[in-house]
């Protein structure tokens, strides 16, 4: 089968290969994988930026969608055209995640989704919605359920409250949409002069740039009324945390699912504790909460914002793309 293999680390390393299928067994599904979305920790993979380092040669991007090729003989679930979308984490099917889902990660502790073909388990896919295309779709089993779980599971936001985003990258879009569709008044951040209107038009109901006010969370209580934000989602761990934690009211939300500039801190703890902060840091989500998320999608004809769809030999430009900030949206592939 056609992969797009890892040899050597770097983008300029990502090549079309050519390389044996996998063959499912009884309880498992071939998909033919039709378009994947691009995520942060795909492009650290790619440059080796992973702490725990990943063996070569490696098929990476972890999230797409597919249509079902062949099932094996113990699946109940799905028969051949079925249109899918693959999970992150392919045994955590509902409830609680735990070391035995985790030790099944695709483009980690499995091959990626840059192959035409991959295995998984029955019991995670999850029907695409039938409102988006496949392109549309290739961003809701990591980035959009990251977004899903924690904000409608963990902080079960409701309408009349108020968020704040960070930054216009591709999990703050989903906040800012899926905030919408709960009725919440959304605060954006971002550093781009020009991603300041494209912010307003999704429907952010104020933006504030973090390049011209360091210190946000003030900018963000100021137009707030004096008061804080009652969730936040950071993005970006060591610069942002702080102020994220700041931006918060009394018993606020702090969702903490990106550490694009960092993983290390030295804050200051006293107003978690005085203003009863809830920080909760999350990793994706099961296939029950996917599952729900689709329904959502469907009623509420709702499409994540897409910025560009590359071809497959495409790939190394998709990357550039993806890494140069300038995106609005997701950066797709299609096969
Ligand atoms: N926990 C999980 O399961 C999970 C799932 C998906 C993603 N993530 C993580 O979430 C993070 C964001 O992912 P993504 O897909 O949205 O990445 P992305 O699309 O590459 O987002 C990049 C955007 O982040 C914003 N940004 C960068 N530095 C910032 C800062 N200091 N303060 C505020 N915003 C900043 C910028 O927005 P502007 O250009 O508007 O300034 C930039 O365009 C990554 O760390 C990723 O690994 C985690």
């Amino acid at each position: 089968m056609k992969a797009i293999q890892l040899e050597q680390f770097g983008i300029e390393h990502l090549h079309l290969r050519d390389i044996p299928a996998p063959i499912p067994a009884g309880n498992e599904v071939l998909v033919r994988t039709t378009a994947v979305a691009l995520e942060f920790h795909d492009l650290l993979v790619v440059e080796n930026r992973i702490p725990f380092g990943i063996q070569l040669p490696h098929v990476p991007v972890s999230e797409g969608v597919g249509i079902v090729e062949e099932v094996g003989a113990q699946v109940t679930r799905w028969k051949k055209g079925d249109r899918v979308l693959i999970p992150f984490i392919g045994r955590w099917e509902a409830g609680r995640n735990t070391p035995y889902h985790d030790q099944w990660r695709t483009a980690f502790s499995r091959p990626g989704l840059l192959s035409e073909f991959t295995v998984q388990p029955e019991n995670t896919l999850v029907r695409t919605p039938a409102t988006l295309t496949d392109a549309e779709a290739a961003p809701l089993p990591v980035g959009g359920l990251t977004v899903w779980t924690i904000l409608v599971e963990q902080a079960q936001i409701r309408a009349g409250q108020t968020i704040l985003i960070q930054g216009s990258g591709g999990v703050s879009l989903f906040a800012l949409q899926i905030a919408k569709l709960f009725g919440l008044k959304v605060i954006a951040t971002t550093g781009s002069k020009e991603k300041e209107q494209k912010l307003k038009k999704l429907g952010a109901d104020e933006v504030i740039n973090y390049k011209e006010f360091p210190e946000w969370s003030k900018e963000v209580k100021r137009i707030n009324g004096g008061i804080g934000v009652d969730v936040t989602l950071d993005v970006a761990g060591t610069d942002t945390i702080e102020q994220s934690i700041l931006s918060v009211k009394q018993h606020g939300f702090v969702g903490l699912i990106g550490l694009m500039t960092g993983t290390r801190l030295s804050i200051d703890l006293i107003p978690l504790i005085t203003n009863y902060v809830r920080l909760q840091a999350y990793s994706v989500g099961n296939a029950e909460e996917l599952s729900d998320f689709v329904q959502a999608i469907e009623k509420n004809h709702f499409k994540p914002v897409i910025d560009s769809v590359y071809p497959l030999d495409q790939v190394q430009e998709a990357f550039h793309r993806f890494k140069s900030g300038k995106a609005f949206g997701k950066v797709v592939i299609t096969f």
